[in-house]
């Protein structure tokens, strides 16, 4: 695949829809085509599923339940959106992948990392993104942004809720450090975007060099 994947990661309010436009930005203005996609959702069915899994519901999905729908979703994505467009040279910027299932149902919810690992074998052994951007700020700051908001079926956990989300973001960044840059999302959006371009330049400048 010629194309590039990016993906943005991080809790509710740090900046990832954000950044993912002035992403968008850069890259155009580098020349390049850019598609930008979201999970969960990104095909009409996965935009389908999203509901289900965001909307007040008077029932409770089991933890398996919640995350078998994300990879559903996300096979969608992948078959129908994110490889025919690496194929045909895009660059593909992505709000949220597969770390946010490790993050969400496996730090928040507490699935145990070996399935998800399964999972993801099953759904994308092949796909992994080029570079994640993980956006990281204190629970505290990131919900201070978004305190007006009507709050998703996520966004009404309790701060411990994405505490443990965040450690498992961190975690899988420090496995994962030549793919996963911390951004520190608590700064000015000045100084994350200075951060942002600085690992886009250097993805540009890896593939230019192939
Ligand atoms: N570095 C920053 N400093 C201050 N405000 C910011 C910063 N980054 C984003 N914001 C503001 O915070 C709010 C939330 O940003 P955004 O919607 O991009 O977050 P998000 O990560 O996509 O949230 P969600 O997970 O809920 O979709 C917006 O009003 C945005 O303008
Ligand atoms: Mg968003």
């Amino acid at each position: 695949m010629k194309g590039s994947f990016i993906t943005l990661e991080g809790i509710e309010g740090v900046g990832k829809t954000t950044n993912t436009s002035f992403i968008k930005n850069f890259l155009e203005n580098s020349g390049k085509k850019v598609l930008v996609t979201r999970e969960p959702g990104g095909t009409s069915f996965g935009e389908n599923l999203r509901e289900i899994i965001l909307e007040e519901k008077d029932y409770k999905l089991s933890i398996i339940t919640e995350c078998l729908i994300m990879f559903a979703a996300r096979s969608q994505h992948i078959e129908e959106v994110i490889k025919p467009a690496l194929s045909d040279d895009y660059y593909v910027v992505c709000d949220r992948f597969t770390d946010a299932t490790y993050a969400y149902q496996g730090g928040g919810r507490g699935l145990p990392k070996d399935v998800i690992d399964h999972l993801k074998y099953i759904v994308h052994p092949d796909l992994e993104p080029d570079l994640t951007i993980y956006l990281d700020a204190p629970e505290k700051i990131s919900f201070s942004r978004i305190e007006d908001r009507n709050k998703d079926s996520f966004e009404k956990e309790d701060l411990a809720f994405f505490k443990n989300v965040r450690s498992s973001y961190l975690e899988q960044a420090s496995l994962h450090q030549d793919r996963i840059m911390i951004v520190d999302a608590s700064n000015s959006l000045d100084e994350v975007q200075k951060d942002i371009s600085h690992y886009l330049k250097v993805l540009l400048d890896r593939n230019s060099d192939v």
